[in-house]
């Protein structure tokens, strides 16, 4: 960023464990972390409190315009807002996660959060940040001095992911896994690592060998030790 920002992009699917690992690398590395997805989970959050057909553009953007998005980037307080109200739990609710595809789905909607994003980064106060997402790598910082792909095989995200939320059927997460890496995939291409992005697969690692692969990349390509 042209502030100095160090930027760590990090993309990926559902279930990659590209959330909770990009937060520990932040704090291994006295960085920032912004979870873009909260981004589009907060606005879709926000539409469906006003009423909003999430799956109609023109609906969608009529409520770009007082979107009040509001994120720590500090990996210890991660905490969403839109205007007054915390939405850090709302936007995990399944009524968001069925929405949001919607919202992700409209470019102007792309557009107007990335400027967020980018400002977001410029103001953080951090010597870095790590920014998670989709599309971190390709088009919201391609430019970005480090860019990691983490992937891992899809039924080790379904697994992942149903140990996640509260219900011990497997077949159910991985439908709606599925389903929504379908929705998403039309939108940006998060499966296959652009030219220059380094592609950690998590599938035979825990959390730790995860996080620690990542770090591995960060410093070879900072040049750190
Ligand atoms: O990572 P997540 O599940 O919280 O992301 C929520 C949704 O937002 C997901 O459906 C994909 C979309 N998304 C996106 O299109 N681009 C991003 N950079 C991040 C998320």
């Amino acid at each position: 960023a042209s502030s100095g920002t160090v930027v760590v992009a990090i993309d990926g699917p559902a279930g990659s464990g590209k959330s909770s690992v990009s937060k520990q690398a932040a704090r291994r590395l006295g960085y920032g972390y912004l979870d873009t997805g909260a981004a589009y989970r907060a606005l879709a959050w926000h539409a469906l409190e006003h009423g909003v057909d999430t799956s109609d553009a023109a609906s969608v953007l009529d409520v770009v315009g007082d979107f009040a998005f509001g994120i720590a980037l500090d990996p210890d307080a991660y905490g969403v807002r839109v205007g007054e109200a915390d939405v850090t739990e709302a936007i995990r609710e399944p009524r968001v996660s069925d929405a949001v595809s919607g919202v992700a789905r409209v470019p102007a909607v792309r557009e107007s959060v990335n400027a967020m994003f980018r400002t977001l980064v410029d103001s953080s106060g951090y010597p870095g940040v790590i920014v998670e997402g989709r599309d971190i790598t390709t088009v919201v910082a391609p430019d970005a001095p480090v860019r990691i792909l983490l992937t891992a095989a899809p039924e080790v995200r379904a697994a992942r992911r149903a140990g996640e939320v509260s219900t011990h059927d497997a077949a159910s997460v991985a439908a709606a896994l599925h389903k929504r890496d379908a929705a998403d995939s039309t939108v940006v291409d998060f499966m296959t690592a652009a030219p220059g992005v380094v592609v950690v697969d998590s599938t035979d690692l825990d959390f730790d060998g995860t996080v620690d692969a990542v770090l591995d990349v960060v410093r070879a390509q900072l040049a750190l030790d």
